[in-house]
């Protein structure tokens, strides 16, 4: 994979920790420059020590459900590296295994913002930034987007989760059936457990009925998906190579929904 993205611009969201820091290496890697954001500053000024010396990378700190926070990602990567090529929708949030009957309503909007309305806009404003007339190389772009296993099935976390991951399979295609003549490719990972810092949700307890059946499904889960090799097919989904995924729905999950 070494510099199959050379001359290309990244944005990842969600990189401080956990699967998005495992795509910006993979992304320096390969060769880009990389424009990493995250809402927890400390851990992405830290992530950023940390991966700086692979490659051109620049941080900038905000919340995904500010609205204003998709135009300055997309500034940032012009005014750094003059244009933007690939999206990388990562950042997301789980909830606490609440089924829609027992549900926080509150908690539902945080969610939504966060899983789905947040990348909505980053999305928007990547799509509008790949068609501008006065680009310096050709028009068009990639988005990957990270999905779950949740976004196939209906009982491993709870509904507000379940449903925002369902929902960006929708964004997905919409968005590659819309642009697709227009050189632009959306494609979304679903990925089962991995190791991250997700869990973070149930600090807060959990719904013992939601947590019951997920873990039911647990149970056949064939094992976790490495966060390093995940990372590579990210890379390569959003590179030149692939020209030809548009639309895809790519489970990855060592073969768990398909039981
Ligand atoms: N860990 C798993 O088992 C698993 C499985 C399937 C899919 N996913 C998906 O993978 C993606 C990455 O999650 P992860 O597992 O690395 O978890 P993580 O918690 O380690 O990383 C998510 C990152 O998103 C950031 N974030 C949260 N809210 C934000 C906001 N409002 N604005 C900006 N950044 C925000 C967090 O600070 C965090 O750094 C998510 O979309 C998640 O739904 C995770």
């Amino acid at each position: 994979m070494t510099n199959i993205l050379a001359s290309k611009t990244a944005l990842i969201t969600g990189a401080a920790g956990g699967f998005g820091k495992a795509i910006a290496r993979a992304f320096l890697d390969a060769g880009a420059q990389v424009v990493i954001t995250d809402v927890n500053e400390g851990i992405l000024q830290l992530t950023h020590q940390e991966l700086s010396s692979l490659g051109p990378l620049h941080v900038i700190a905000g919340d995904l459900t500010d609205r204003e926070m998709a135009d300055r990602l997309i500034q940032t990567a012009r005014d750094q590296y003059g244009k933007l090529d690939i999206l990388v929708n990562n950042a997301g949030i789980m909830d606490r295994f609440d089924p829609i009957g027992e549900l926080d309503m509150a908690f539902w909007d945080r969610v939504l913002a966060v899983n789905l309305t947040g990348p909505a806009r980053v999305t928007q404003a990547s799509v509008q930034e790949f068609l501008r007339d006065d680009r310096p190389t050709a028009k068009g772009g990639a988005i990957l987007t990270v999905g779950s296993i949740n976004g196939l099935r209906g009982g491993i976390a709870g509904a507000a989760y379940t449903t925002t991951k369902h929902a960006l399979v929708g964004l997905t295609r919409s968005t590659a059936a819309h642009y697709a003549t227009k050189g632009i490719r959306s494609n979304i990972i679903m990925p089962g457990l991995m190791e991250t810092n997700i869990r973070t949700a149930y600090e807060n307890g959990v719904n013992e009925e939601g947590r019951a059946l997920a873990w039911k499904s647990l149970g056949v889960n064939p094992g976790h998906v490495n966060i390093d090799d995940l990372s590579k097919l990210v890379v390569f989904a959003c590179s030149d190579q692939a020209t030809y995924l548009n639309g895809a729905i790519i489970s990855t999950d060592h073969g768990w929904q398909a039981i």
